[in-house]
């Protein structure tokens, strides 16, 4: 070390020695310039599907169509929904679909926008469990409410209103004021016995 060269350059009579950085030091950083451009191009601008996000949101979509085959297709009526709002961990999967297409209408909580209140005790389109369903999939209000039959599986249109059923009571603050009819309650929430034929969603 005390063999090297010293730069010109001195503080205070402090020196420093001019040791130059190893050769492969500066190859592998040129290397990693060289490199970088092309791992931007594949992995972040070109084809669909090759970024992480976009990998993440089909390992997600994969997983839940597994957890959709566990129970297969659904019917959509009161029962059914009845029975799903006693399920938390399906409750979740119809939360994130509210999350994913219902928060620019109702509201992040379901507390109103261009759309009812869904935390209040009043309804204009429903009286039974069995109606939220139908509004979801063939919505109402001449196309307000859009409708959804064919943009989500039948699972998911089960399971958001099993999350929609939940919402009723919560009287978010701020929200949009009461419209239409106050409706007779639920009916009481079916607590199975634990068949586990169904399972529950796994995360
Ligand atoms: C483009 C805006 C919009 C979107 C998106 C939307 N809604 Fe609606 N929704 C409305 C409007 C407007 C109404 C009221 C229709 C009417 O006046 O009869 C409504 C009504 C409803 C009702 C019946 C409320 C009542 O009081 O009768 C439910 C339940 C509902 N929506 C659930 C959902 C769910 C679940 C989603 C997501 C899958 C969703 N909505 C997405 C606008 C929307």
């Amino acid at each position: 070390m005390s063999e090297a060269p010293k730069t010109d350059h001195a503080y205070d009579g402090i020196e420093e020695y001019d040791n130059p950085l190893p050769g492969w030091w500066k190859w592998l950083f040129i290397a990693s310039i060289v490199f970088c451009p092309f791992y931007w191009v594949y992995y972040h601008n070109g084809a669909k599907g090759r970024s992480i996000q976009d990998q993440y949101g089909v390992a997600l979509a994969e997983n839940t169509r597994l957890q959709f085959a566990e129970i297969g297709d659904l019917k959509l009526d009161g029962p059914t929904i009845a029975r799903f709002m006693a399920k938390d961990s399906w409750v979740k999967v119809g939360e994130s679909v509210f999350r994913a297409n219902c928060v620019s209408c109702h509201g992040r909580e379901g507390e109103g926008k261009v759309g009812p209140n869904l935390t209040d005790e009043a309804f204009k389109n429903i009286t039974v469990l069995a109606d939220i369903g139908k509004v979801i999939n063939n919505g109402a209000g001449n196309g307000a409410m859009p409708k959804w039959s064919n943009r989500l599986h039948i699972n998911e249109i089960v399971l958001v209103s099993a999350y929609v059923a939940k919402l009723r009571g919560q009287n978010v603050e701020g929200g949009r004021p009461e419209e239409g009819n106050k409706i007779a309650p639920w009916p009481e929430p079916v607590v199975e016995e634990e068949s586990d034929e169904e399972g529950d969603a796994k995360s």
